[in-house]
This record gives structure tokens, sequence and C-alpha cells, in this order.
């Protein structure tokens, strides 16, 4: 069914520094800023969108998107989840997803972006007073709820106090599933650094055909969040790293370190690897050069590559598309960029190229036995 819902506004929310980029990469398609809070855009554009159009976004470091319907506010909880269901009127929707805009730039005091008390409450009100016909929404929907393909999404973000906006999506990319585009995890595990939870995401976001048993070089591995991540799923991983490595990953049967420097590491060591990621505290053109000597190097095999490429200031953003196109030249055709919700102040670049076909050996003709050949 064609979906009614249409605008001419959108919204995006990001982190909390990235809004500037966002604004100049989304001018040059045309669209004009209209209300904005820090981790929180709208934009207007030059004619009404169906929903279903916003399926690529102008910048990686948008985390979520949809049409704007609007906000709702002042006013208390209880005021405003009416307010929502009058705006909505009688539009198909299969999901709700509440979430609160970023208060704070990752790692600033302690901040993480994710869900609130206030906006699960949020939630649990909009689902309280949502009208009968809305019943279907309701019986899917709770706090982790993850979206299904193609499902119509009501938004509901908490941009400030009293103050709701609302927005739709379709489901078309698997991080469009996650209310708000975060990324979040239910496990207690006790890991080793943050960079768990990182490389989890980056993992769930580029679902891989990762195997266990596969091999996985990580470069700047110390002190081994990522590492530890990479061994759940069962692959063998080699860590590279001047610094010492947590006793919890190094005592991993299937852990090695290797206490160097990515450059100082021969580049036929790289031969066994199908996967390679890389998460140095260096400038991200140090990262591009050391990981393209190791993928250019004859022999080297890898099918995937993972890269958190650290933006030491927000300018160096200006320098991705160029960046791309070099790991596009070391012959990866599928490359996917994005401002992970776990990561800081970096992206993460990822890049694949199918398996290449070992080569069998040509089976001989049986007349070529008799002519000696
Ligand atoms: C952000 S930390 C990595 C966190 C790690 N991935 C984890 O999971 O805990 C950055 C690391 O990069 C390492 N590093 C910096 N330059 C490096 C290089 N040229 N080669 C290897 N490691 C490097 C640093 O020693 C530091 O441990």
């Amino acid at each position: 069914m064609a979906n009614p819902l249409g605008s001419q506004f959108i919204y995006a929310t990001c982190q909390v520094g990235a809004e500037a980029i966002i604004k100049k990469e989304v001018a040059s398609v045309g669209w004009r800023l209209a209300f904005s809070r820090p981790g929180f855009l709208t934009f207007k554009l030059s004619e009404v969108q169906p929903i279903s159009s916003f399926l690529e976004m102008p910048s990686i470091f948008i985390r979520s998107w949809g049409i704007s319907l609007g906000k709702v506010g002042p006013g208390d909880p209880e005021q405003l989840a009416c307010d929502v269901w009058k705006l909505l009127g009688e539009h198909p929707l299969d999901r709700l997803h509440v979430w609160p805009r970023d208060r704070a730039a990752p790692g600033h005091k302690g901040f993480e972006p994710r869900m609130t008390d206030e906006s699960t409450a949020a939630e649990r009100l909009l689902c309280a007073t949502a009208p009968e016909h809305y019943s279907r929404l309701l019986a899917a929907t709770n706090a982790s709820s993850l979206a299904k393909r193609n499902e119509h999404v009501l938004d509901c973000i908490l941009v400030d106090p009293g103050q709701w906006w609302i927005g739709a999506h379709q489901v078309n990319r698997r991080v469009q599933r996650w209310p708000g585009g975060i990324w979040s995890c239910n496990r207690p595990t006790a890991t080793a650094s943050r960079a768990y939870l990182k490389m989890c995401e980056a993992l769930d976001w580029t679902c891989w055909p990762m195997k266990p048993g596969q091999r996985c070089v990580e470069l700047g591995c110390s002190p081994g969040g990522s590492s530890q991540a990479l061994l759940e799923l069962g692959l063998r991983v080699v860590g590279v790293d001047p610094a010492e490595v947590d006793p919890r990953v190094m005592g991993h049967k299937d852990f090695q370190h290797l206490r160097k420097r990515g450059h100082e590491v021969k580049r036929r060591e790289f031969n066994e690897f199908q996967w390679l990621v890389a998460d140095m505290n260096v400038p991200p053109e140090v990262t591009i050069n050391t990981v393209g000597n190791i993928i250019t190097y004859r022999s080297t095999r890898i099918w995937g590559i993972i890269l958190n490429l650290k933006l030491q200031t927000w300018e160096l953003a200006d320098q991705l598309p160029h960046y791309i196109e070099q790991i596009r030249s070391w012959g990866f055709p599928r490359i996917r960029a994005r401002q992970l919700s776990k990561n800081r102040q970096e992206v993460c670049v990822a890049a694949f190229r199918p398996p290449r076909r070992l080569k069998r050996p040509t089976r001989r003709h049986p007349s070529a036995k008799h002519r000696g050949a």
C-alpha cells in the first residue's frame, strides 16, 4: 500500500558536534536548515516527498532520519502523548520508536547515546494513550524492539523537556531498525575496553560472513575490547599494538599479541588473514597509508576491512571522500561509512570484496598423458 505520509520537512539526528558538517553536506543537495538543536536538525525540502523517498542520506554523520511531521509541546508528558496521536491522525504505522536527543558529545562526562528513563516512560505513555486502531503497533512495540524491513515507524524524539518532535521513516537500511539509529546490547560482558561495543556495533552494521576459525588482524588492539568481540565470534585474532593488552584477552587461546607498530610487521605476515580491523589513535592518513601498504601487497588476500578513522579535528571530515576513493582503488567495490552510535569523534569505514576463488588446477585431458605433456 502506498504510504499516505508526505512531508516538506525532514529530520535528522546525529552526534553532538557533527551538526556543522551535516549542514554543509546537505546544503549541496538543496535542503534548507529549519529548526535545530545540538544533535537534532530539521530541513525544509523544495517539494513534498513521500516517506519512501529517503533511502540515501547525503551525510555519513546522520545517525537517524525520516520525514518530520512537526512537534508537540510545550506540555506535560500526558498532554504531549495525546497531542502526538492527534497529529498523526489515521496514518498506517507498524511500530513506535522513542528516543532522546543526545545531550552531549559521546564520552563527555561519561555521556553515551542511549535510551533514558524519560524516553522509556514516554514510550509507555504513548502506548497507553494510543487510539484503538494502533493496537497492532502496541502489540509489536517494546523498548528494545527492532523494526523489520519495509515497516513504517513512528518516530518520537525527546528534543527538549516538554517538547517532542514527531517523524516517520520506512525501514530500508539495517540501521533504521534501531530506535534512533542507536545500537544497543543487553549482554553484560566484562569488557577490556569500550571499543568492545564499538566493534559489536560495526559487526552488526556490516553483517559480514565471518565464520569461526577465520583469521583477523587488529592494528591498534590495546587494551583489547574489540579483539574480545572478534574472539567471541570464534575468530582467531592477532593484535598489533606496542601497548599492553588486558589479561582477559591475552589469556584467550585464539589471541596472539605482536607488540609492534602496524608498519613494523612484515607485509607477508598478513598473508593468512581474511579480515583486518584498525583502531589506531593516529591521523586518518596514517591509518590509510598503513592499511594500504598491507592490502596492496601482492600476496595479501584480505576480504574485509573495518577502519576507525579518528577525526582529531572535525575539518578532517572533508577528506573522507578522498580516503574512500583510496580504499576503492585497493580493489574494494563495496565501501560503506557511518559515524556509529558508539563512535566518538571518529567514523567507521567498512570495505568488503567477495573472497577470490582459489584457482583450481586445470584438469588435464586424458590424451595429454599419452602425449607426455
Ligand atoms: C583507541 S586505542 C585502541 C583500542 C582498542 N581497539 C581496544 O579494543 O581496546 C588506540 C591504540 O592504537 C595504538 N597505536 C597507535 N599507533 C599505532 C601503530 N602505528 N600501530 C599499532 N598500534 C598503534 C595505541 O598504542 C593504542 O593502544
